[in-house]
């Protein structure tokens, strides 16, 4: 495998040796190592066009366990700026002699796009509402880790669908992997063709049915940035209908995992007992993609 675009396009054997790759790499991590000689030869760059706290920072954090040298692009400082391409930006890369791009982009398909005109290994740091591959990685490898497998698990996916590209890697990943998964919205918040092709897959309006007797709740940020018009009422309304709280999650299965991407935002998507609650694995989830950005940025550049 040369790039990591998106969990659509890959299979069930795939993501498990990822994700089993990813297992050996937290043992790196947690026997506190933090150093590894996996990319001693190897460069890596990163190149954010949207903003980003965990992702950015865990794959440097990741590259450079690894021993990679670590390039960070300032997008709004480089020649991007000037009016360089995505092509131009990525055949400098090139020319750098970088082995690996990690890329997030606010058009959807800009990592395909690139990966199809630059030597390097592309990885996708989140393209639009199209896709974020190692975010989805790191949520299921968080919820194998706790539950065995992902195998017949009920997941309920609630919050903004429409404009989240973590609901669509989780979406093929995890039924993948055998989860069934339930997705919950608002109408104006729900695509109407999304995962025609997935089996097992459940729609609801209705936050408290979606989250009836599931094992893993995963909230989903509001992106009022990607939204053009009013999709909601009003945020207040929008957390009591589709909120997570306690009151809401009494209905879930006694030992339900809770789940969120981050950034959260507290009293809307989620509440804040609700985050800081011992069922909620939001930190876990963020250690965790270290282990997994590892793992991706090790099978890429084995050769
Ligand atoms: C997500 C993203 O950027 O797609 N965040 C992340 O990578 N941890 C979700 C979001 O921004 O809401």
């Amino acid at each position: 495998m040369k790039d990591l675009l998106g969990l659509r396009g890959l299979d069930a054997h795939e993501i498990e040796n990822i994700l089993t790759t990813a297992v050996e790499m937290k043992k790196i991590l947690v026997n506190n190592v933090k150093k590894t000689n996996h990319l001693s030869n190897k460069s890596v760059a990163t190149l954010f066009y949207e903003n980003s706290t965990r992702t950015r920072t865990s794959f440097e954090i990741a590259a450079k366990f690894m021993g990679a040298v670590l390039s960070s692009i300032p997008v709004a400082q480089s020649s991007v700026r000037k009016g360089e391409t995505l092509i131009d930006t990525g055949k400098t890369l090139d020319a750098l002699a970088t082995d690996v791009i990690v890329i997030r982009h606010e058009v959807s398909g800009a990592p395909h796009f690139l990966a199809k005109n630059v030597k390097a290994s592309v990885i996708n740091g989140g393209d639009g509402m199209n896709e974020h591959p190692t975010q989805a990685l790191l949520d299921m490898f968080t919820v194998a880790e706790e539950k065995g497998s992902l195998k017949g698990l009920k997941v309920a996916i609630i919050g903004d669908v429409k404009h989240s590209r973590v609901a669509r890697s989780n979406l093929w990943g995890m039924s993948k992997l055998g989860a069934e998964i339930t997705l919950c919205a608002p109408g104006t918040l729900m695509p109407k063709d999304i995962g025609l092709a997935v089996k097992n897959l459940k729609i609801e309006k209705n936050a408290d049915e979606a989250v009836r007797g599931a094992d893993v709740v995963m909230g989903l940020r509001l992106q009022l940035e990607r939204m053009t018009s009013g999709l909601i009422p009003s945020v207040g309304e929008y957390n009591e209908f589709y909120g997570l709280s306690e009151k809401r999650l009494k209905g879930a299965d006694k030992d339900v995992m809770v789940l969120h991407p981050g950034p959260i935002n507290r009293g809307v998507e989620i509440d804040g007992d609700v985050a800081d609650a011992k069922n909620s694995f939001i930190e876990r989830q963020v250690t965790n993609g270290v282990a997994v950005r590892m793992a991706v940025l090790f099978l890429l550049t084995r050769s």
